[in-house]
């Protein structure tokens, strides 16, 4: 931990979960727990719960779960440090400076000085290609038609042609080489070192919070490779990245305009359509797809006329979809891509295109038709099944038959015919089956069947929480040491201590939970179902079967796992008591 321990739970009970999850999550309240849409995943009922007794939230669907710190790693992106301070700030509580480990604040510290290094590289470059060496860069952007504006908006820059200019003025700032090796923007090797970027025309690439995390560089003609980008570093992962979204998150439009390059960013928004974001060389992943729902829930995708923008599109499609974004695709021939399209037409014609963007199913069907030898039967037959197979998409049947009316019209398929087939493919459609064979990137982790034991502990710590009362009748029974595997254990432990001072507080336990997978699994264990909807007699009976169970499992644990003979022999004799022993509870 960075902080004290003190100090990090007054800045979590400072927050409420409430507050601070309203501003992210639209919430509605039901009975004592407010619910919404989860934003970790794509769903159409609300099965994300956020519980202010507990401040805690966990999802239903996902099983995501955690505090207020938790939230704000996952949802904004924070590393913990990152979310202790925001949060801090928000409740205006100063945190005082130096409160690290030597580790940790090596690593904050390795962190924050790699954005200061890119910061003040993002400035040399600036000023650079304002004098004089940076001239024919200079000129270079204003030829592509790029307003002075428009270039200190983006920060563009210049980068020397000599060998290590950008190294020597870093290092006389006083950065360590150490550092310098983590920023990715030098080759160290034997004869020395070389700055990354030379001759290029720079192009600083922000996080949503306009940080400088990495560059891209672009040759001014015909070099190779045309553009040079940072490799990843602790700043940077391209995956979780998109180009212009630091502008493009507040430009209050209902819609992300998605392209392919730098430039094309860089000129929609020139043109005004300050909604565009560009991934960073590389292909649409569902990273991307979930850190734009964030967003918005409409996307027009403006990736290049040429075959491999269109090979992109058809890529990137299924993954929005699998995020609950909707797309269009946005045709712009003849032109290449969206800088070519509005030097030549201009930004009313864009707007046009904009407006009849081709909606993603018909895209998709399009590009199939285009693949189908009109003149062969057999794929002509084949051409029908797939768009059939691909209709049964739809679950709605008037959308499905809107799109069955639609695609017999422009493809000319008899109607009667299409919707026969169909509806014959429909008798043997699996839904789940289909959309799984869609790549999914992130493999979901393969989920043991979890034991009765340990269904038995998880029910009994969330009877602890959300019942009082609860602990004083069971405490004869069941101690702390009957939680014996791992996390209950270790939640046990801090739960009867908090019970024992009579603060139960959930969320805090959370805060000892290193990992993301621990949390979720913690904030899970909270909200385990406990019957709260039955009627009194069904809940004590409930309870005294999970207290029989916590106890049988620990009983046989021990018994298992130990050595010492005498104790052994002591854990049969409780082992005889507790058979004959009633439990009496009373709720
Ligand atoms: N790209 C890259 N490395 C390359 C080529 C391309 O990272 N060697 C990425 C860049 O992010 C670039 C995008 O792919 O912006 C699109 O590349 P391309 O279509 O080739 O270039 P344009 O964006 O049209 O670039 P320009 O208009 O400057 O020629
Ligand atoms: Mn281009």
């Amino acid at each position: 931990m960075y902080y004290s321990d003190e100090l990090i739970e007054e800045v979590r009970s400072s927050n409420d979960i409430v507050d601070v999850i309203s501003s992210y999550v639209r919430l509605q309240k039901k009975g004592g727990t407010y619910f919404g849409l989860c934003p970790f995943h794509n769903e159409k009922s609300p099965s994300f719960s956020v519980t202010p007794a507990k401040q805690m939230y966990y999802c239903f669907g996902c099983g995501q779960g955690g505090n207020v710190f938790t939230f704000m790693m996952k949802y904004e992106n924070y590393s913990f440090t990152e979310a202790v301070q925001n949060l801090a700030d928000r409740a205006g509580i100063t945190l005082p400076v130096g409160e690290f480990t030597a580790a940790e604040k090596a690593k904050a510290d390795l962190k924050m000085q790699l954005l200061q290094v890119n910061n003040e590289a993002a400035k040399y470059f600036y000023r650079l290609l304002k004098s004089e060496k940076g001239q024919r860069a200079y000129e270079y952007l204003k030829n592509r038609g790029l307003s002075d504006e428009t270039i200190t908006k983006f920060g563009l820059g210049y980068s020397s042609n000599y060998k290590d200019d950008l190294y020597q003025y870093i290092k006389s700032k006083g950065y360590t080489d150490e550092v310098l090796k983590e920023s990715g923007l030098f080759t160290f090797s034997e004869k020395g070192v070389y700055d990354k970027f030379s001759n290029r025309v720079m192009f600083p690439i922000m996080d949503i919070n306009n940080r400088v995390i990495a560059f891209g560089g672009r040759v001014m003609g015909d070099g190779q490779p045309k553009y040079l980008n940072s490799p990843e570093t602790m700043l940077f992962d391209k995956s979780r990245n998109l180009y212009g979204l630091n502008v493009a998150r507040s430009s209050r439009k209902d819609s992300i305009l998605i392209c392919e390059g730098y430039m094309d960013v860089i000129a929609l928004h020139q043109a005004g359509f300050n909604n565009a974001v560009a991934s960073l060389g590389t292909a649409y992943t569902s990273k991307h797809a979930s850190l734009l729902k964030r967003y918005t829930e409409n996307v027009y995708l403006t990736f290049d006329s040429d075959g491999a923008g269109v090979k992109a599109a058809l890529r990137a499609l299924p993954i929005l979809r699998q995020a609950g974004i909707s797309a269009k695709v946005i045709n712009m021939k003849p032109y290449k891509d969206p800088d070519e399209f509005i030097k030549n037409l201009g930004a009313e014609e864009y707007e046009k295109r904009i407006e009849n963007a081709r909606n993603s199913f018909m895209f998709e069907v399009d590009k199939l038709r285009e693949e189908t030898d009109e003149n062969d039967p057999d794929k002509k037959a084949k051409f029908q099944k797939e768009v059939a197979t691909r209709l049964l998409r739809f679950s709605d049947a008037l959308e499905r038959n809107v799109y069955i009316d639609a695609v017999s019209e422009e493809f000319m398929i008899p109607k009667d015919s299409l919707t026969k087939t169909v509806n014959t493919l429909a008798l043997t459609y699996d839904g789940e089956k289909t959309e799984s064979t869609i790549k999914q990137e992130e493999v979901k982790k393969e989920k043991t069947p979890m034991s009765a034991g340990c269904e038995a502990q998880k029910t009994l710590l969330t009877w602890l929480i959300e019942e009082q009362g609860v602990y004083n009748q069971i405490k004869s029974y069941i101690t702390k040491k009957d939680f014996v595997e791992e996390p209950y254990a270790k939640v046990a432990e801090m739960l009867f201590e908090q019970l024992e001072n009579g603060e139960i507080n959930p969320a805090k336990i959370i805060n000892y939970f290193g990992s993301e997978e621990e949390q979720n699994q913690v904030a899970g264990l909270f909200n385990a179902n406990i019957g709260a909807d039955l009627v009194r007699e069904e809940k004590i009976k409930r309870l005294v079967q999970a207290v029989e169970k916590v106890k049988a499992n620990s009983l046989d644990y021990r018994s298992k796992n130990e050595t010492d003979l005498k104790e052994f022999l002591n854990i049969q004799k409780e082992k005889d008591s507790f058979k004959n022993v009633k439990i009496k509870i009373d709720l």
